[in-house]
């Protein structure tokens, strides 16, 4: 079985004076914690072995809200990263929790809603495959790992945040890589910035002919939420998805009860704690 990453680093800088007091995946999108939605998204690849990984000040808050997982029927632990020594360094981490197996890592604050989300999931998660990465289309290449696809989608080039970017697709804060992943790391340097880059981890197996790259058709929303603007217009997408359509985006109780994780009377439970909230009404729905 996969193990699954859950990286909820970073300083927040971009998010000052949000994220002074408070951690930027504790930070509503909507009606729900930002941390709700990668959860959410690491639960329908069938991932329910979770490390979160976040800074001193924050993971102790994060657990208070996750906790060990169980009443999603998931078991969550939990490691510090001490420094922001770059995305690359949670698999120096987790090396000893991933045990030598797959691994999937998203980031915290990457939000991903679409029809052919489960199809990757699935296409993703597929056993012995080296790396896998996610590329989405977007207006703003500059801002992310950009990756240069061959006629036959096959990745040619990737490089981190260019000035003069080659291509509209970027690689998502969602990754999926086999147990060579940790060595590779280990001989990592850090970047200009200073950190260990999941980029050059990328190009590792890039340069080794074992990276693939699967791209999100149209119709995909991926969000990472680390600006004011990204982060109100999660929001507001998540808003208007729900307020038309009646299902709500990125619930982690509902998603497990879907996905077999918890029965309905566990359901009942989790809707009776949130029976105050629209959230607990609509998990009662679920189960009628
Ligand atoms: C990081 C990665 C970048 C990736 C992005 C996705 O960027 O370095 O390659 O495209 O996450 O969210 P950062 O958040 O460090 O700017």
């Amino acid at each position: 079985m996969m193990k699954g990453i859950l990286l909820a680093g970073g300083s927040g800088t971009r998010l000052a004076p949000l994220t002074a007091a408070l951690s930027k995946q504790l930070l509503p999108v909507y009606n729900k914690p930002l941390i709700y939605y990668p959860l959410s998204t690491l639960m329908l690849a069938n991932v329910r072995d979770i490390l979160i990984i976040s800074t001193p000040r924050d993971t102790p808050v994060i657990e208070r809200l996750l906790g060990d997982g169980s009443h999603l029927g998931l078991k969550l632990s939990y490691a510090v990263q001490e420094r922001p020594n770059g995305i690359a360094e949670a698999f120096l981490i987790a090396e000893d929790f991933c045990a030598g197996k797959p691994v999937c890592l998203i980031l915290g604050d990457n939000v991903f809603h679409s029809q052919d989300l489960l199809r990757v999931l699935k296409q993703a998660t597929r056993p012995g495959q080296g790396a896998t990465v996610i590329a989405c289309h977007v207006s703003n290449p500059s801002a992310y790992g950009v990756v240069t696809l061959d006629s036959a989608g096959r990745p040619v080039d990737l490089v981190e945040k260019p000035a003069n970017p080659a291509s509209n697709w970027v690689v998502a804060g969602l990754y999926f890589y086999d147990s060579a992943v940790h060595s590779i790391v280990r001989n990592l340097r850090p970047s200009e910035r200073g950190e260990l880059e999941i980029t050059d981890v990328n190009r590792a197996y890039l340069r080794e002919g074992r990276l693939n790259v699967i791209t999100m058709g149209r119709g995909t929303a991926w969000f990472d939420a680390g600006t004011f603007e990204n982060l109100l217009l999660a929001g507001q997408f998540v808003q208007m998805l729900e307020l038309r359509q009646g299902l709500m985006v990125g619930l982690p109780e509902e998603v497990a009860y879907r996905m077999r994780f918890i029965s309905a009377e566990d359901l009942a439970a989790l809707a009776g704690r949130m029976k105050n909230s629209p959230l607990g009404d609509y998990l009662f729905s679920i189960l009628k």
